[in-house]
Parts: structure tokens; C-alpha cells; sequence
């Protein structure tokens, strides 16, 4: 069966490419979605961004409802959003979280972690590389 795997981008990733490009890098949202396709040719990847808290919210129940595992950057909604965080409790698939940079190693506001308690596990500070780890662990656990 093709493996259906969601990836959900937060506020500000529109921005990618040109955006703090010392902390998130050159690559656009674009390269990487791209990237992600040719990592995973037979698998169906359906590649999201919001700026707004409810679409995020909307998708992640879509996701439990279509897709095999989700893949999700959730930007500065992962540090404030309890309703990220419910979302993710009623999700029914495994859930990867990615970040570009290590919020760990940063500023104390971005200690706080809405998401990483619903995650199966979380890949961050690896760059626009950590979507394609993300991809991997998303494949090898739905396989
Ligand atoms: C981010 C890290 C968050 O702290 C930040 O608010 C973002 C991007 C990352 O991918 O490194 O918007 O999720």
C-alpha cells in the first residue's frame, strides 16, 4: 500500500530561504518539499504550510484521518500552542517533529515544548536535512 505521509510547516517557514538564512539556512520550502519527492518516489506526500494556529490545527485532523504518519515543523506555534498540543493527542499516526535549528540552544523562550511530549521523536538543528531524516523514520515506521 503507497504510504501517505503529511508535512505540516507553521507560521514564518513561507518564509525560508531568505528568512535569518544564518539560523534556517538558504533552502526555500520549495527545495525541500522537492527534495522530500525525490527521496520518496513511491510514497504520496502531501506538503502544507500555514501562518494561522487553526489551519494547523485543521490539518493535523486531517492527517490522522488520511495519511499514514506526520511529519510536523510546527515554528513558534510548537512553544505556545495547547491547541497544537491537543491535536496531536487525539492524532491517531505517529508523529515526527522537525525543527531546522536546535531551539534547545537557543533563546530560554523556546525551552517551553507544546509538541515534542505527542511526538515519537523529535529531529532538530540538522537544517532542511532533518525534513529527509524525518522522511526516513516516517517510511521505516509505517513500512
Ligand atoms: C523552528 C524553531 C522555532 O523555535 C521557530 O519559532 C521557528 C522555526 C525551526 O525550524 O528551527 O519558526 O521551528
Amino acid at each position: 500500500m503507497t504510504q501517505h505521509i503529511f508535512v505540516l510547516n507553521g507560521p514564518n517557514l513561507n518564509l525560508l530561504g531568505t528568512r535569518e538564512p544564518e539560523i534556517y539556512g538558504k533552502d526555500t520550502l520549495d527545495d525541500i518539499h522537492q527534495r522530500m519527492i525525490s527521496a520518496a518516489p513511491d510514497a504520496e506526500i502531501t506538503f502544507l504550510q500555514t501562518n494561522s494556529e487553526g489551519q494547523l490545527v485543521d490539518w493535523v485532523q486531517q492527517a490522522s484521518r488520511e495519511a499514514s504518519a506526520l511529519i510536523l515543523n510546527a515554528g513558534a506555534y510548537t512553544h505556545t500552542s495547547i491547541a497544537v498540543h491537543d491535536a496531536l493527542r487525539a492524532c491517531k499516526i505517529p508523529v515526527i517533529e522537525v525543527h531546522l535549528s536546535n531551539p534547545a540552544a537557543r533563546e530560554a523562550f523556546r525551552e517551553t515544548n507544546y509538541i515534542s511530549p505527542c511526538a515519537s521523536g523529535t529531529i532538530a538543528g540538522f537544517g532542511a536535512h532533518g525534513y529527509l531524516m524525518a522522511l526516513d523514520a516516517a517510511l521505516q515506521m509505517t513500512a
